[in-house]
C-alpha cells in the first residue's frame, strides 16, 4: 500500500484537533495517505469520521494508542498535582487529586475496526500483541508501527506488521517510544531511517521535522517509502488547528521547541513557552495521569487565549510551514 503511493507523503494522525475527515480526504485526493487520529475520540466519534472518509471512495488509515502506561506513585503524583492546581486556582477549576488511569477505550475502538475493517491502521505509543496485529492482517488492514529506534522495528517485526513508521525526536507532539522512561538515542531522521531500514525489511515512512522539499528528499534517498507530514500540515486548510495553536505557530517569536512530559507524562515536543519552562524538570513521568491532571489546565487557558500554559505541540521544522490547502503543501513538499 505505502510503496503505490502516487505522492510518497503521508498526512499524519494528529489526535486532539488537528486531523479531520477533510484532511485525510484532501491527502488521499492528493495522491498521498492520511491516517484519522482516533487518540482521544470516542468509538462513536472515530465510526463517524470513517464514514465520512469511505464515503469519498479513498484509501485512507486509523491511528490508534496502543496502550502503554506509564506508572506514578502516589507520592509524586500529589506532589505535581499542588503545583498544578497552583495554576488551575486562577481559572477557578478543582484538578483530579488522585491519578486517573485509562487505556483510551483500545480494545473498544480494536473491536470496531475489525468489525468493520478499513484500509490501514497505525499504532503509537506501544506496540499491541501479535494476536492483536495478526486478526486486522486477517482482516484485510495493512497494519503500520510507530517505532523510534532500531530495536524497536524489530519488535515490530517480529509482531508482524506491515509497514514501521520510524519517527525521529524532531517530530511534533508525542514521541511513540516503547520506553518513555529511556528516550532512544536522538538520531537525524536520515540515520533512523537507515539504521531502521537495516534492521527490518518492511517500507519504512519516515516521520520527524520533514518540512521542506529537500528534507522529504533525504528520507526518501535514505530509504524511505514515504514521508509523514504533521506539523507541516498544523497550518492547512482542512485542519481543525485549535485558533490559540495557530497563532503560536505564526508567532515569529517563538523560535523553539522543547521535548517536554510536563503536560501528559510522557515525552512530547511543543514550542516553547512559560509551561515548559517552569515544568518539564519539575515534572514526574506518569502516563495517563499526567495527561488527565493537566487536561483541565490546558482547556481552561486555551479557552482564555493563554498559550503559555497550552501544549503546543510542533516538530523542529515549524518555522518552515505555511498557510494552504493540504493538496497544495503536498505539492510543495514532494520531490
Ligand atoms: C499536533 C500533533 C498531534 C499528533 N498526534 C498524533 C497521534 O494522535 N498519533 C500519532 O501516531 N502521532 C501523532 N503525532 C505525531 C505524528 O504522527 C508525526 O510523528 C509527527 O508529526 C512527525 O513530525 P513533524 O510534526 O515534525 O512532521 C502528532 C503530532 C502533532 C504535531
Amino acid at each position: 500500500m505505502i510503496t503505490q503511493l502516487d505522492v510518497p507523503l503521508v498526512a499524519a494522525p494528529m489526535a486532539g484537533g488537528p486531523t479531520t475527515p477533510a484532511m485525510v480526504i484532501a491527502a488521499g485526493w492528493a495522491g498521498g495517505l492520511g491516517f484519522l487520529a482516533a487518540g482521544y475520540q470516542t468509538v462513536e466519534t472515530m465510526a463517524a469520521a470513517i464514514a465520512e472518509v469511505r464515503a469519498s471512495g479513498i484509501p485512507f488509515g486509523v491511528n490508534v494508542f496502543a496502550p502503554t502506561p506509564v506508572p506514578i506513585t502516589a507520592e509524586r503524583y500529589a506532589q505535581y498535582a499542588a503545583l498544578m492546581q497552583r495554576e488551575a486556582d486562577r481559572f477557578e477549576i478543582t484538578l483530579p487529586t488522585v491519578p486517573v488511569d485509562g487505556d483510551d477505550d483500545f480494545d473498544v475502538k480494536l473491536g470496531a475496526l475489525l468489525a468493520d475493517p478499513v484500509p490501514a491502521v497505525s499504532f503509537t505509543f506501544g506496540l499491541p500483541s501479535a494476536a492483536v496485529i495478526t486478526r486486522l492482517r486477517r482482516a484485510g488492514t495493512f497494519v503500520a508501527q510507530t517505532v523510534t529506534s532500531a530495536a524497536e522495528a524489530r519488535a515490530a517485526a517480529d509482531a508482524g506488521v506491515d509497514c514501521v513508521v520510524a519517527q525521529a525526536y524532531t517530530a511534533g507532539g508525542h514521541s511513540g517510544t516503547f520506553t518513555p522512561d529511556r528516550m532512544p538515542e536522538p538520531l537525524p531522521i536520515t540515520d533512523l531511517v537507515t539504521v531502521v531500514s537495516a534492521e527490518v525489511k518492511l517500507p519504512v515512512i519516515a516521520a520527524g521535522g520533514l518540512s521542506t522539499e529537500s528534507e522529504v528528499a533525504a528520507a526518501l534517498a535514505a530509504g524511505a517509502a514515504a514521508a509523514q507530514l504533521g506539523t507541516a500540515l498544523l497550518l492547512a486548510e482542512e485542519a481543525g488547528t485549535s485558533a490559540i495553536h495557530q497563532a503560536a505557530l505564526r508567532d515569529p517569536a517563538r523560535t523553539e521547541t522543547v521535548l517536554t512530559h510536563a503536560f501528559t507524562g510522557r515525552p512530547a515536543r511543543a514550542l516553547r513557552n512559560r509551561f515548559t519552562d517552569e515544568y518539564t524538570s519539575a515534572a514526574p513521568l506518569g502516563y495517563p495521569a499526567l495527561h488527565f491532571l493537566t487536561s483541565p489546565l490546558r482547556k481552561a487557558a486555551a479557552a482564555a487565549g493563554d498559550p503559555e500554559l497550552a501544549h503546543l505541540w510542533a516538530g523542529t521544522g515549524h518555522r518552515n510551514i505555511r498557510r494552504g490547502g493540504v493538496g497544495q503543501i503536498f505539492g510543495e513538499l514532494s520531490p
